[in-house]
Formats: C-alpha cells, structure tokens, sequence
C-alpha cells in the first residue's frame, strides 16, 4: 500500500487536472488575487505591478507543486529562491503562504470541476510545499 507522499507518483492526476482546468478556459489569476487581497487588504500595497506580476505568481506556484510531485531536480532551487526573493517584500507571514498556495489550489480544482484523486494529489504537494517554505 502506497501512503508516503514521497512514494506516490502525483503528477498524472494533477496533470489531468490542469488539462481539465485549460478546457474549462477560466482565467483563476484574478480568482486567487481577489481572494487573497480580500483576505489580506493590507498587502495589496505590496503590489505596484500587480498585472506583471500576477501570472507569473500562480505559474511558478503550480509548477513548483508539479516538480515537487515529479521529484523534478530544479523544484528545491526554485522554492528557496523564491522564498529569498520575497523577504525583498517585508517579512511574509506564513499565514499568507499557507493562503495563497490553498486557494491557487482551490481555484484550479474549482476551474477544473475537481474534488476526489485530482484534488487529493494537488493537497498533498500543497502541503509538502508548506513546510519547506516554513523549514
Ligand atoms: C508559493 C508561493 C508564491 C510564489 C511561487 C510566488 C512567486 C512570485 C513571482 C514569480 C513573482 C514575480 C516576480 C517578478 O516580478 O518577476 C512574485 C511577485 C510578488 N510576490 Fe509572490 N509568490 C508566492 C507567494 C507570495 C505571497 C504569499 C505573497 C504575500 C504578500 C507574495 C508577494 C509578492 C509581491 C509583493 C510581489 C511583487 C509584486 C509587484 O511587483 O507588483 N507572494 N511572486
């Protein structure tokens, strides 16, 4: 039985699920911006150029889920740089990067009509991701 979230390949499911989410054709980066300035006004301060940099948020969070899944040997490069490039935006709490991966997360699913296997596989790189953002 396969219940180690290292022993189980991940990616075909959450790869079914971004294909889901393309088809759907739902644009989930104003979703998950919306959502997390509803959460957290007071970072919307922190984003001058929030249309540039609104893509490439949700881009490097879903890949960085999906090479955490694929074991890909770039994943933990990416993670600390992007941890490192963020202390240029102040001290982040770790409740909005526990924010911000859920609903990047719940977006997709949501776009992608998606609860069971599909959902399941993309929590679990979710909350692998969690931790080394907080080790
Ligand atoms: C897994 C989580 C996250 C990833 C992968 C990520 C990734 C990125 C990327 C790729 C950029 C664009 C950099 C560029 O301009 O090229 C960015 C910008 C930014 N991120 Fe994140 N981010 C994450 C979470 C967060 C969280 C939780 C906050 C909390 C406030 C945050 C705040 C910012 C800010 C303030 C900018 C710059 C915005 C601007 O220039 O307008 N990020 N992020």
């Amino acid at each position: 039985m396969m219940t180690d979230s290292a022993t189980i390949d991940d990616s075909p499911a959450m790869m079914a699920v971004m294909e889901r989410a393309g088809e759907a054709g739902v644009d989930i980066v104003p979703i998950i911006f919306d959502r997390f300035f509803a959460e957290f006004p007071e970072t919307r301060a922190l984003f001058p150029h929030v249309e540039a940099a609104a893509g490439r948020m949700v881009n490097e969070t879903l890949e960085a889920l999906f090479g955490l899944a694929e074991g890909a040997w770039w994943v933990n490069t990416t993670i600390v740089n992007f941890v490192d490039l963020h202390r240029n935006y102040g001290a982040i709490p770790m409740a909005q990067w526990t924010a911000w991966i859920d609903m990047t997360v719940d977006a997709l699913l949501e776009a992608a009509s998606e609860s069971a296997d599909g959902g399941a596989a993309w929590r679990r790189q979710a909350e692998r991701l969690k931790a080394m953002i907080d080790a």
